[in-house]
């Protein structure tokens, strides 16, 4: 049994370093674009696949001569299901491009297969800072944790808050998000009277939140990832946590655009950071939300719709630069070091680390024309993950 699976293994990482070496047809250049449709991540998937269908509409779909092609597959969010998928498209569909990536471990399933097979493999939700580390085929058009959590742990104790107790969900986002926040409050001062972690899976926050408001401190850090911000926020409210005189901040994937108009007045003065909102008030965010919008019967993009645009405007650029020729590794080299203007902002690909480079923007939920959004009051220019720079 054991052989049989080593020998399995064998043949399958035999299939996938000739494929990196040989593409189906020279016309056509494939995407496959793994993403989570159905389950707890399924807005994750139904946002990206809606913004790289509009990137494709609006840029067409002929790039330096060959016909793309994009292949959505769902991995309902489970990384076995994720490495499967990836697997099955550079072999059979022999895909140029692996894209997407709903949550961390599916993007550490398939690293691996990026690897082996010479496949770029654009990340375009997933957000802990190793996920780049785990192959040097990863590019990243998301955010890191650490990259958005420092600059509210500087905000916080001169907002009055000087003591914090955070909750988090339970795997690499939510540690990275718990361990940058509290290292930075408490150099700044501040106290961390408890670190809270909750299952990433079918999470109950009442027993967490009960916990917090028994602590009562002056405000309580969030991290859970985007769709599951309304539970927080709403059983936050039905705790009167609010009314105790407890503030929730976070990271703006707790006031996620795609829920947040939904959310109620609980949500209004939520503070948070993040590198994107809907709200940005650019030109060019605003002709992205107004097609967006249009596009998909009135849905508004949240952060995880401009990771996966700007993730293929990094794959279109690539693309033309290269002109198709030199197979994964020119792909690869042509992403490094791209520099454009994204809805979120100015931002650019570095290309030592292969990750984003962005502005990181706070924001407060406040009303605007009747609708709950995040408006940005202050910003932190052109800030690298600081995951990286402590090795
Ligand atoms: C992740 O799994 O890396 C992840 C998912 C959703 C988020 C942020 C990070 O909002």
């Amino acid at each position: 049994m054991h052989k049989r699976t080593l020998f399995r293994s064998a043949l399958a990482a035999a299939a996938l370093a000739a494929c990196g070496l040989s593409f189906a047809d020279d016309n056509v250049f494939k995407i496959g674009l793994i993403l989570p449709m159905t389950g707890q991540q399924a807005t994750t998937g139904r946002q990206i696949e809606a913004a790289a269908k509009l990137w494709m509409a609006q840029n067409g779909d002929t790039v330096a001569g060959k016909k793309v092609q994009l292949i959505v597959k769902d991995d309902t969010s489970l990384p076995d299901v994720t490495r499967r998928l990836a697997q099955e498209l550079v072999v059979n569909e022999k895909v140029n491009v692996l894209a997407g990536m709903g949550i961390t471990p599916s993007a550490l399933a398939v690293a691996p297969i990026a690897t082996q097979s010479k496949t770029p493999l654009v990340v375009m939700a997933a957000a802990t800072s190793s996920i780049t580390e785990a192959s040097p085929f990863v590019v990243r058009s998301s955010f890191t944790l650490p990259q958005v959590s420092v600059a509210l742990a500087d905000w916080a104790p001169k907002n009055g808050i000087k003591t914090v107790v955070t909750l988090v969900s339970d795997y690499g986002p939510g540690i990275d998000a718990e361990k940058y926040f509290s290292e930075r409050f408490l150099f700044n001062g501040g106290k961390v009277a408890d670190k809270l972690r909750v299952p990433l899976r079918n999470p109950d926050f009442a027993p967490f939140l009960q916990k917090v408001r028994d602590l009562k401190p002056d405000a309580m850090f969030v991290f859970v990832p985007s769709g599951a911000g309304a539970a927080v926020m709403k059983q936050f409210a039905e705790r009167g946590m609010d009314k105790a005189g407890i503030r929730l901040i976070g990271t703006g994937d707790v006031t996620d655009d795609d829920q947040l108009g939904d959310m109620g007045d609980v949500a209004l003065g939520v503070v948070t950071s993040h590198h994107y909102s809907a709200a940005h008030p650019s030109p060019v965010n605003k002709k992205f939300v107004a097609d967006f919008e249009k596009a998909n019967k009135g849905l508004r993009p949240n952060f995880m719709a401009v990771g996966g645009y700007d993730g293929m405007r990094i794959i279109y650029d690539a693309l033309k630069k290269t002109g198709g020729k030199g197979g994964g590794e020119a792909l690869l080299g042509a992403m490094k070091g791209q520099i454009f203007e994204s809805p979120r902002g100015p931002v650019f690909i570095d290309a030592q680390t292969r990750d984003i480079v962005q502005n990181v923007y706070l924001r407060k939920v406040e009303k605007k024309d009747g609708q709950l959004y995040n408006v940005e009051f202050d910003v932190i220019k052109d800030v690298k993950d600081p995951g990286k720079s402590r090795k």
